[in-house]
């Protein structure tokens, strides 16, 4: 059988070996429902509430403000559908919600429910290297701004938002924020300070599939409702037995990626330092992404068939951060701000038929379903995009 190295770790983690011997250990201990009143209900209910502490302490939370969920994707419906339910009518006249283009579609889909809900979207545009300046944040923050939706670290280029900056134009202007950390819990320091709603996920920092969280800080509590409604648990936030073998787990998955982390990120920093340095030689390697503000172990190069088209900037936008844009930029009611390294973006309406070269020959397109008449580029303008690459390793011609 051919040994396979597995690496990439942003689509899932394989589970801490600890965290499988805990799981085995809860599903064959024969607990209760952690609802129930008798004995083996009573001892699964302390084992959540442990883990519960061990999930907070991850994030520098309150324990009694998490929200178990069946991973981020649910802890991001919750928040930005949630979020949106609990505004009062006066709120809801002229209701604005931002997210950014670039984002995960467990961001931007619900995002897109709410626009055809009639809330006005405006999806951000980044800058050449996908961050998202608070200037443009602050720019876009309309009057009957409500919720700013972002991904924490984006899965594809590991580029990392500045999560004190957004947030204190945020703060300042009195909108609520949701950060999903699914791509940086456990894996960067994180805080839950001057965010109002954070989702992340075991299944990226070595705990099983299938369960995640919500931080709700306690000014969002009362107003958010709930989208999945039974039995009352989760003091009616989230109802549905809980699972005390995945919390558990989560747990113990937590706890020990704060323990592991610092130096994680060291090795992770090292071994990322010494593959670009072989790519480097390479001909017609293009590195994207943010040569600083980046989680440790993520890399992202595109191989130009031809190294010599690679040698251009404008070569590399097309092939890359364009098509990411082209791809998820769809959405009724959308606006698209956008930084003024980046040419003008075109909304497509729906209904038009045209569809760019980028935008078919897209991963991520293909990936999310995004209709294709509703991308932000057009071939042209992609063509003629003139900002420069995010960052490029100058191609080589191959010695002969
Ligand atoms: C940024 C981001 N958000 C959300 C998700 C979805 O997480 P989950 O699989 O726990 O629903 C992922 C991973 O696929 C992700 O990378």
């Amino acid at each position: 059988m051919t040994a396979v190295t597995y690496l990439d770790h942003a689509a899932t983690t394989p589970v801490d070996p600890q965290v499988v011997a805990v799981l085995g250990a809860v599903l064959t201990e024969g607990l209760g429902n952690p609802s129930a009143s008798h004995p083996a209900g009573r001892r699964a209910a302390v084992l959540i509430d442990q883990a519960r502490s061990q999930v907070a302490a991850l994030v520098g939370a309150d324990p009694a403000q998490l929200v178990f969920t069946s991973g981020a994707t649910e802890a991001n419906n919750l928040a930005i559908l949630g979020h949106a339910a609990g505004l009062t009518g006066a709120q809801r006249r002229g209701a604005q919600v931002l997210g950014l283009v670039t984002d995960h579609k467990a961001v931007l889909s619900p995002l897109r429910r709410l626009a055809e809900a009639g809330f006005a979207l405006t999806l951000l545009q980044p800058d050449a290297h996908g961050l998202l300046s608070p200037q443009v944040l602050a720019a876009a923050l309309g009057e009957g701004a409500q919720l700013v939706s972002l991904v924490h670290v984006n899965s594809e280029t590991g580029v990392m938002q500045d999560l004190p900056a957004l947030s204190a134009v945020c703060r300042e202007r009195g909108v609520a924020l949701h950060i999903d950390a699914a791509q940086s819990a456990g894996k960067l320091p994180l805080s839950v300070d001057g965010i109002d709603y954070l989702s992340f996920t075991g299944h990226k920092l070595g705990g099983p599939q299938g369960i995640g969280v919500l931080y709700v800080a306690p000014q969002r509590r009362v107003a958010l409702q709930a989208q999945i409604l039974g039995g009352g648990q989760q003091r009616g936030l989230r109802s549905g037995t809980l699972p005390t073998h995945q919390i558990v787990a989560f747990g113990l998955a937590c706890q020990l990626a704060a323990e592991r982390q610092a130096e994680l990120a060291a090795r992770l920093t090292a071994l990322r330092q010494r593959l670009w340095q072989g790519l480097a030689d390479l001909p017609g390697v293009l590195h994207n992404g943010h040569p600083q503000h980046c989680v440790p172990g993520a890399a992202r190069a595109v191989a130009h068939a031809d190294p010599l088209e690679a040698a251009t900037p404008a070569a590399s936008n097309r092939t890359t951060h364009r098509c990411r844009q082209s791809a998820n930029a769809g959405g009724r009611k959308a606006t698209v701000f956008q930084s003024r390294s980046s040419p003008a973006p075109r909304i497509r309406t729906p209904g038009s038929n045209r569809q760019s070269s980028c935008s078919k020959q897209s991963r991520h397109s293909r990936r999310s379903g995004i209709p294709s008449n509703l991308t932000a580029q057009s071939a042209s303008a992609a063509a003629n995009a003139t900002a420069p690459a995010t960052f490029w390793v100058p191609a080589r011609r191959p010695s002969s």
